[in-house]
């Protein structure tokens, strides 16, 4: 072989060899705009809300107020009670079980002894959030003992102790009545508290000791706390999942959650322990209870508001079986089955019906329009199925329309899992609900966990997960950006199989900074600020742009689940006529993908894109950086019917592109 033929052959194989690298990083990412395939479900991308961290009772419910109606196991927590005198006498707690079971304790101050003076002081939950010029409407129910001449004066104090507003009340008689008084705050503060002095001499017999802010959600008395409500509806929902979460088990059966308790006057809702208040040793919450001031009417309220669709999971007979695993024998299940029917009923029913009477009285005649309901939290094993059972059967006679929610315990996988597999075969429930909590390379793994499962099937409800950056329950869990990143890898891989997954909510939803129990979760406040995790903001994209029916792409006729660090879902929407695409780059590298429509209608010529990414994969958003990972809008053009966004480096980005009919 001469010198010439030689380097020719040579010449040839490089042109080959780079010509073939090119093809490889180069291959093009095919959206088939033409072929839509399954539906996706309306009501998809929802929320998780469970009474844990402070969600509920110093979260959410703007009740400032914290053991307004001394029922906690302490009766005195929460307050603080200012006398020069060491007699006890003057503040005393008392206890009419009989008279009032619901809410049977009550407090007396007697201003005897010389005393001309005296106050206690509500500290909130872990302080209260106070802001200038809004308005605080303060409530107390009081029964004045005869001969007794006494004034109360309210004052809001900020951290120093200084007021920022106040009022007086002249209680008269022996009857209970609730006075009622509204100020404002001349100041803003974090920590403050509330402060009640009590002037004049005698005895008085106080209860159900409120404050609220007057800018709750829409104004309501008993209300929301607004910055929360907005973060939730902003997140478009398509359901919202109540009131649990273990909440709904309970320690014991005894503590479980029973919605007909968290109904009707308030006063009557009795305050039980919180079951996070002992969960973690390394969490202890002793001031954790819930007032159930947030109870399943408001519940139910808030998820109209949101529009969302109501889904609440009720107690199944059977208790957390992490704690006390107690389970009501068989024999003795048909309450638990009632409480589901009459629930149903409390929604949905007329206002002539028993329960619907009790909704109509509450303000709200028309139905709650309930489709959904869960049977259990995270139960497992034999004794969930056998019960499980017997409320299927009791709730599809009456009710044929409801679509029920069954579960398959902690895990994604393992002997429970697999035990709920095989007992699911013989059942039909609506979704099933599956459990994730995992690092966040299980996230990135388990895209593909969907593609397989059997089509004749049960539908995924993918209920409760969010990415762990340590371990799960680890207090050193964080909302990092490498969390929400792998979320949204997964996340595709719920979208593409929207045809077997029909739901899905992050878990927890909500964190108080100074009294959370459990970490990772989506939303964190304290008392007066709130933000969004980057989690928070992945399943806002999602739920945000979550199209009607699912499109195929795939580079190399493969979908997308981590080539390159690549993932990706399509979807389009028949509402708006847009093409939406969800492109993940879990890669170190940027990236720019060649993307081809197979379309035979026009596309329009500038696509939107909304970018979320950080070059930091611990990088977390924070009370002071509240949106330091938040979504960035920008515009890209297309030429015919390709686009070639630059995806960054550790990047989730949403494109909507028009279709021109
Ligand atoms: O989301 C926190 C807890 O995790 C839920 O209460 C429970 O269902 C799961 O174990």
């Amino acid at each position: 072989m001469n010198y010439r033929i030689k380097f020719q052959i040579l010449l040839f194989a490089g042109l080959f060899f780079w010509v073939s690298l090119i093809a490889q990083t180069k291959q093009p990412i095919i959206v088939d705009v033409d072929k839509p395939s399954a539906a996706i479900q309306p009501a998809m991308w929802g929320i998780f809300f469970e009474d844990i961290n402070f969600a509920a009772d110093g979260g959410l419910y703007d009740e400032m107020v914290k053991n307004r109606s001394f029922e906690f196991y302490k009766p005195r927590t929460g307050w603080k009670v200012d006398v020069a005198s060491k007699d006890s006498s003057h503040f005393v707690i008392h206890n009419r079980k009989d008279e009032n079971p619901d809410n049977p304790r009550f407090a007396r101050v007697t201003l005897e002894q010389g005393i001309k003076k005296f106050s206690i002081t509500n500290y909130g939950f872990r302080g209260m959030g106070i802001k200038q010029n809004n308005k605080y409407n303060f409530s107390i129910k009081a029964s004045l003992h005869e001969g007794s001449n006494i004034t109360i004066k309210v004052e809001l104090l900020n951290q120093k102790g200084e007021k920022t507003g106040g009022a007086e009340i002249v209680p008269g008689g022996k009857e209970w009545k609730k006075y009622t008084a509204s100020f404002l705050s001349s100041e803003s503060d974090n920590k403050g508290s509330l402060r009640i002095w009590f002037k004049g001499s005698g005895s008085i017999d106080i209860d159900m000791v409120s404050l609220f802010p007057g800018d709750t959600w829409k104004g309501r008395p008993n209300g929301l706390r607004a910055d929360l409500v907005q973060l939730l509806a902003d997140m478009k929902p398509g359901f919202i999942r109540f009131p649990g979460g273990c909440i709904v088990e309970g320690y014991n059966l005894d503590l479980r959650y029973q919605w007909k308790k968290t109904i009707g006057d308030i006063d009557s809702r009795k305050t039980i322990i919180n079951r996070w208040n002992t969960e973690f040793a390394h969490r202890l919450t002793p001031d954790y209870y819930q007032s159930f001031g947030l109870g399943f009417f408001e519940y139910f309220q808030l998820a109209e508001d949101i529009g969302a669709e109501p889904l609440p999971i009720l107690n199944c007979g059977m208790a957390c079986q992490f704690n006390s695993a107690e389970v009501a024998d068989l024999v003795e299940i048909d309450p638990y089955i009632q409480d589901a029917l009459d629930l149903i009923e409390f929604a949905n029913g007329a206002p002539d019906t028993k329960w619907g009477k009790i909704r109509a009285q509450m303000g709200h005649p028309a139905s709650f329009n309930l489709k959904y309901l869960g049977i259990g939290n995270e139960q497992w094993g034999p004794q969930y199925f056998e019960r499980y059972v017997l409320f299927e059967k009791a709730i599809k006679e009456r009710y044929p329309y409801i679509r029920l929610v069954s579960g398959t315990g902690p895990s994604p996988d393992g002997d429970l899992f697999n035990y709920a597999q095989k007992a699911l075969k013989d059942l039909h429930p609506y979704v099933v609900d599956e459990h994730y909590y995992r690092l966040p390379e299980w996230f990135r793994n388990n895209a593909t966990r969907y593609d397989n499962y059997d089509r004749n099937g049960y539908k995924v409800f993918a209920g409760e997960y969010a990415a762990q950056s340590n371990y799960t329950v680890s207090p050193e869990n964080r909302n990092t950006w490498e969390c929400a990143l792998s979320e949204a890898a997964f996340m595709t891989g719920l979208e593409r199989n929207a045809d077997v997954v029909y739901m899905c909510s992050y878990a927890p939803l909500f964190a108080h900074v100074d009294a959370w129990q459990w970490t990772p979760d989506l939303i964190w406040f304290d008392n007066l600020r709130s933000f969004g995790t980057a989690d928070y903001y992945v399943q806002k994209l999602f739920s945000n742009n979550k199209g009607t029916e699912i499109l195929s792409i795939v580079m190399e006729d493969k979908p997308l689940t981590g080539q390159n660090g690549l993932y990706a879902s399509a979807a389009f929407d028949k509402d708006s006529n847009e093409i939406i695409l969800k492109l993940v780059n879990t890669s170190q590298k940027a990236q720019t993908a060649d993307i081809v429509f197979k379309s035979s209608e026009k596309l329009g010529t500038l696509a939107k894109m909304e970018v979320l990414k950080s070059e930091d994969l611990n990088m977390v958003n924070s009370l002071e950086k509240p949106t330091l990972i938040s979504p960035v809008e920008s515009e890209i053009a297309l030429k015919g019917k390709n686009l070639s966004p630059a995806l960054a480096e550790y990047s989730f980005s949403v494109i909507r592109i028009k279709v021109l009919k």
